[in-house]
């Protein structure tokens, strides 16, 4: 029987899932199936495709980024889904390309409502310095519903008291922004945002609707591939995250088998994405992260034309370990997908890595973003971390309230770009690449080389 495969970003987020999910979509036949399991639009998974000769690029919030293969895609149980968004997202894709006919949605999904979007952003508002830094897409609230047992589900839309559900839990939120957050709603703002809501009720209504345990079973009972779009990444993780710093689901290879309603035993070994150096959006503990608190600071209050102000040209070779985090920032476009904020940077973490990869069971590994290595002469790797004088591989509890040093091995880096080797590593980047396979017991299957989709490396696919 075929299992399924999750793949899942194990950093804090956009290691490059989308391009990895793509690419190994454009294996797949047409009764293959891409799932996602959890999260919503806070997601941002950045792919470049070639039509007529010329790439171009998409960002998916929702939709499984293997919508330029051929297999079904289907949003699953698991997720949070605002229909306005996916309606907007599916005008996005190139009418030649008959993603309707492939794509289905589970009726438990839960549906995000325009007042979810409003009781996120009030209520990070109202955290101050404290807040999570959220993407504001209503997720922790929709979440929350579900849990209060109250939430909206997509199979509720079917039903004739679907619109009078709406306003009863409308209502709730209005009291909630009025009492807890002394915020009322502007009628007019809230009825143009309905009005895009219902828009997107009416589309989804069009949709495939069909339970994600039914869909995915069928698939792999008919000996089909069925892979699972992870979105954010293990250290998000709602309960193994770094919490409170995390998102509301579980990111994990465990969170797909309840996310779909499958048994654990249908879920193989996952394909884990990294970067070749870790980022990190919004707030909580960075261990590895260039220039420290600073740059923690620096992200959380500038926007991309201060730091473009303040830095023209960032030298990745600069003696200042923050402006090194800046080149980073600057050569790999660390900028976010969702919220345009500026990411933070940091040297690549194998304790968190070991971690994450535990958890999901990945033997199997994409390493992104080699090439934005270009032009450093020197990068490190943390191999470990110094807390309370002994040296550990074990993450603690709560790295916010430790002092962690991390232990560095320096590796030099090519001369000129990868992209000058061809298809081959230059012979630096290949001892670095062995390195990790060795330190993290694992292959790596894919080397990302640039963002577009030929820009890879294949080292051990068939
Ligand atoms: P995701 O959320 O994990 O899908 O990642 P994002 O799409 O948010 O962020 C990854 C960014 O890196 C996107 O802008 C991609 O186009 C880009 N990217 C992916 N792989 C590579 C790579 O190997 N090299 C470079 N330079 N960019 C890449
Ligand atoms: P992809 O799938 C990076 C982060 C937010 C914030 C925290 C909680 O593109 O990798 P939320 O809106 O979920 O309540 O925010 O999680 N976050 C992400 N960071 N990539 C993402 O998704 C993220 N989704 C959420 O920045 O710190
Ligand atoms: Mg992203």
């Amino acid at each position: 029987m075929q299992k399924i495969t999750p793949i899942i970003g194990l950093q804090w987020g956009d290691e490059g899932k989308g391009k990895g999910v793509a690419r190994i979509a454009s294996h797949l036949n047409k009764k293959d199936l891409i799932v996602r399991f959890q999260g919503g639009n806070n997601a941002g998974h950045t792919i470049w495709h070639k039509e007529k000769g010329k790439q171009r690029c998409y960002v998916f919030h929702l939709i499984p980024s293997g919508v330029f293969g051929v297999a079904q895609i289907h949003l699953g149980a698991g997720m949070v889904i605002n229909p306005g968004a996916l309606k907007v997202e599916a005008s996005t894709i190139p009418k030649n390309i008959p993603f309707l006919k492939r794509i289905s949605v589970s009726p438990h999904a839960v549906l995000t409502i325009p007042t979810h979007l409003m009781l996120d952003s009030i209520s990070e508002q109202k955290k101050g310095k404290n807040k999570i830094g959220s993407t504001g897409k209503g997720i922790s609230p929709s979440y929350t519903d579900l849990t209060l047992r109250r939430a909206l589900r997509v199979g509720d839309v079917f039903y004739p008291d679907f619109k009078e559900k709406y306003k009863n839990l409308s209502a709730e939120h209005k009291k909630t922004l009025q009492n807890v957050f002394g915020y009322k709603i502007s009628a007019q703002e809230l009825k143009e945002k309905e009005k895009i809501f219902f828009e997107g009720i009416n589309f989804l209504k069009t949709l495939r609707i069909i339970d994600s345990a039914e869909i995915v079973t069928a698939a792999i009972k008919g000996n089909h591939k069925v892979i699972a779009e992870g979105a954010q990444g293990a250290l998000l993780d709602i309960r193994f995250g770094h919490y409170p710093f995390v998102t509301s689901s579980h990111t994990i290879a465990a969170g797909v088998a309840t996310g779909l309603g499958i048994p654990p035993s249908f879920v193989g070994s996952s394909i884990g994405i990294m970067k070749a150096y870790v980022t990190k959006v919004g707030e909580g503990p960075f261990p590895t992260e260039l220039g420290g608190k600073k740059s923690a600071v620096w992200c959380r209050d500038k926007k991309v034309v201060d730091e473009k102000n303040k830095f023209p040209n960032p030298n990745p070779n600069s003696k200042d370990e923050w402006e090194q985090g800046v080149a980073l920032r600057r050569f790999g476009h660390e900028i976010g997908a969702t919220t345009g904020r500026l990411r933070r940077t940091g040297w690549l973490d194998l304790p968190l890595l070991r971690y994450a990869m535990e958890m999901n069971n990945s033997r199997e590994l994409v390493l992104t973003k080699l090439d934005v290595l270009n032009g450093f002469k020197k990068i490190k790797v943390c191999t470990s971390y110094i807390i309370n004088g002994k040296k550990t591989n074990k993450i603690p509890f709560d790295l916010s309230r430790v002092d962690v040093k991390p232990v560095y091995k320096t590796f030099p880096v090519w001369s000129g770009e990868l992209s000058d080797y061809g298809k081959k590593l230059p012979r630096e980047a290949f001892t670095y690449v062995k390195f990790l396979e060795k330190e993290l017991n694992a292959k790596i299957i894919y080397v990302g080389t640039g963002p577009e989709e030929d820009h890879v490396i294949e080292r051990y696919w068939n």
